[in-house]
């Protein structure tokens, strides 16, 4: 077995870290029950041939690890914040308890440097999700703080390779030197887009995989900003030889119907896990790809290698669906939630988590202050596991992923397309449109509900929603 790279080798490095686990070569390994992770500054070769300072992770050796837990089993993570600033981690998509969410004041103080905080929580769903910190974001993401958490089915669902695909842009120069991470000109529009786009921090990574292999892709896009299509091209189209691919779940929810892996509209906090067949053909190529208006951008690429294995699609065993509650919709009550423009010029508040210095953003016409103490006012109040409907609408041209934290709701419907019933914690507000969602709200606390587009939530396209107990 060959072609790991000795990047990701270096990448697998450190006891804690779960590297992709490639065809039995680098074995997966759980990460440690009782780990830590180090949010760390590091230097970097992301664009090749140069170094990127100043760059953060969760450890100082390189890019975030994969995070590896089991679906109902206890989990936790110490949090040693060496950053030189304040931080929280925020394990986006998770159903936990309030207080391991991640979000300054409204769910724990702001770690601060050289300090450390211990995250518990046992995981209720399976699945793809991602982590990410919630103070001072908008930075701490555009220098590198974004890492794949994977949740693990109680049955194996019979891959021979597991590939979590961090999916995200840098705002590099040619040197390889950071930029300004955003335009207030652009954080006022559509946001402000990456200059490199790299998977695990790699510019166009190839994995050699064996053929004819089942391979489980995690694709988690964690840029601040791109909201965009993928696509999973063979280099042998339409041939028997060639690899062939299916969307099995998105944003962590098994699919009712595997559907085929064109066209991925995945927008910043989403995720889509593809089962990929790959060729049978040796040095056959599937590559992934990005849309683009000058045409499909590649990712990545996978590359068959030694003489096929010989698996198929049908032996999968489909995703056991996750435990999520059915809203009783007959009962329901609408809560109404408009993302728009901001009233006023509020200024935001500063605030050790950050802020931008503007505000362009707001919901139900309040800007969200920035992260500051409390007392603040959520913008609904739920009650415990009582169902209820959340019309969400979009006054404005712009996209808005729209993520509710620790809950999982539900798409009813959209004024605009044909929405399937997914569930999902992170849905996608096209332009001007209205869409309902359901869910119960079944956990109790102050949760975050914000656009994924960072610069929009940190210019004032956040607030919460309290689920009293
Ligand atoms: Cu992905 Cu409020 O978070
Ligand atoms: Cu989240
Ligand atoms: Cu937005």
């Amino acid at each position: 077995m060959t072609g790991i790279s000795r990047r990701e080798l270096l990448v697998g490095t450190g006891a804690l870290l779960a590297a992709p686990a490639v065809g039995g070569f680098a074995a997966r390994r759980a990460f440690a029950a009782d780990g830590a992770l180090k949010l760390s500054r590091l230097s970097h070769e992301v664009l090749p041939g140069t170094l990127t300072r100043d760059m953060m992770s969760f450890i100082p050796e390189g890019p975030a690890p994969v995070l590896r837990m089991r679906q109902g089993r206890p989990f936790s993570v110490d949090v040693d914040n060496r950053l030189g600033e304040a931080a929280t981690v925020h394990w986006h998509g998770l159903r936990i308890p309030n207080a391991m969410d991640g979000v300054p004041y409204l769910t724990q103080n702001p770690i601060e440097d050289g300090k450390s905080f211990r995250y518990s929580f046992t995981p209720p769903d399976a699945g793809t999700y991602w982590y990410h910190p919630h103070c001072n974001t908008l930075e701490q993401i555009a220098r590198g703080l974004t890492g794949v958490l994977v949740v693990e089915e109680d049955e194996d669902p019979g891959f021979d390779v597991d590939l979590p695909l961090n999916i995200r842009d840098f705002r590099l120069d040619g040197k390889g030197s950071f930029i300004e991470f955003y335009k207030p000109r652009n954080a006022a529009r559509g946001g402000t887009l990456g200059t490199v786009s790299t998977v695990n921090w790699q510019v166009e990574p190839l994995h050699d995989l064996p053929a004819g292999a089942l391979v489980r892709l995690r694709l988690a896009v964690t840029d601040l900003t791109r909201v965009a299509s993928y696509d999973l091209a063979s280099d042998l189209p339409g041939s028997p030889e060639g690899g062939s691919a299916r969307v099995i779940a998105l944003d962590s929810n098994p699919l009712p119907m595997a559907r085929p892996a064109r066209d991925i509209l995945l927008a910043p906090g989403q995720r889509a896990d593809i089962a990929l067949r790959m060729p049978a053909r040796e040095g056959a190529t599937v590559t992934l790809t990005r849309s683009s208006p000058t045409g499909p951008v590649a990712l990545a690429t996978f590359r068959a290698s030694g003489a096929s294995v010989n698996r198929s699609l049908a032996e999968l065993k489909p995703l056991r669906p996750n435990p999520n509650a059915e809203p009783d919709l007959a009962n329901a009550e609408t809560l109404d939630f408009l993302f728009g423009w901001t009233p006023s010029g509020d200024a935001p508040q500063r605030s050790i988590c950050g802020s931008l210095g503007y505000t362009f953003w707001s919901i139900n016409r309040v800007a969200w202050k920035g992260d500051v103490p409390g007392p603040l006012d959520p913008l609904a109040v739920m009650k415990h596991g009582r169902s209820y409907i959340l019309r969400l609408r979009n006054e404005t041209q712009n996209d808005h992923p729209i993520h509710l934290h620790g809950h999982t709701f539900k798409l009813l419907r959209s004024d605009k397309r044909p929405v399937p019933p997914l569930w999902t914690d992170t849905a996608l507000l096209q332009a001007q449109e209205t869409m309902e969602v359901a869910l119960v709200a079944d956990n109790p606390g102050d949760w975050a509900f914000h656009c994924h587009v960072i610069e929009h939530q940190k210019t004032g396209l956040a607030g919460f929603l309290r689920v009293e107990a």
